[in-house]
């Protein structure tokens, strides 16, 4: 039976969608025409061996890497994603494998350091509100450690949750993780 067409089918379109996207690296065909698309409320698994070429497409999505050739759509709508700081903006944030939590600031420096003061909407915020903030982030994770400690205090699986609240504290419609550990069973 062939499909209903209709008004709804634009809200249908999904998320994000990935069209044959390539990327080369010297010697290398990293990634050959990847398509790939995921709903809101849906989670994947990418799986593949040492090489295939994961971490590349995860890079490329966040805005780290630029394809070669290829589309990539948010809504139906086609995006270029220049840097991941203009990706997060657009809603999909990446958590690395390596993280890149700063040890020595606090947990709540790191959850709003890509957008303190002069740089977003917590632009406003005083010490304690961002303290405020941040506690209100640990709960929706479930991490239940003090937000003005700093970050090297922390335990590894910790850490990852406090890259996990500040992705969502930059309201992440996306969340990539590359590789996590244990600490996200
Ligand atoms: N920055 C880079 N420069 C050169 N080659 C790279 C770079 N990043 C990845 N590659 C190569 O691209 C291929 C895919 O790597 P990667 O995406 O890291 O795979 P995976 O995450 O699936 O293990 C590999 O052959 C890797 O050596
Ligand atoms: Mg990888």
């Amino acid at each position: 039976m062939p499909e209903k067409r209709g008004p709804l089918d634009e809200e249908q379109a999904p998320l994000l969608e990935v069209r044959g996207v390539t990327k080369r690296f010297p010697g290398v065909l990293a990634l050959d025409q990847v398509r790939f698309d995921l709903r809101a409320g849906e989670i994947h698994a990418l799986v593949g061996e040492n090489g295939a070429g994961k971490s590349t497409l995860m890079k490329i999505l966040a805005g780290a890497y630029r394809p070669d050739a290829g589309q990539i759509l948010l809504q139906g709508q086609p995006v270029a994603l220049t840097s991941p700081r203009q990706a997060a903006d657009l809603g999909i944030s990446i958590i690395y494998q390596e993280f890149t939590l700063l040890p020595a600031l606090s947990v709540a420096e790191n959850i709003f350091l890509s957008h303190l003061p002069g740089q977003g909407r917590y632009g406003w915020l005083n010490r304690r509100e961002m303290l405020q903030a941040a506690r209100h982030l640990l709960d929706r994770v479930g991490l239940d450690v003090d937000p003005a400690v700093p970050v090297r205090r922390l335990r590894v699986a910790q850490q990852q949750l406090v890259e996990v609240a500040k992705a969502l504290s930059r309201q992440a419609r996306v969340l990539i993780m590359d590789e996590p550990t244990a600490a996200l069973t």
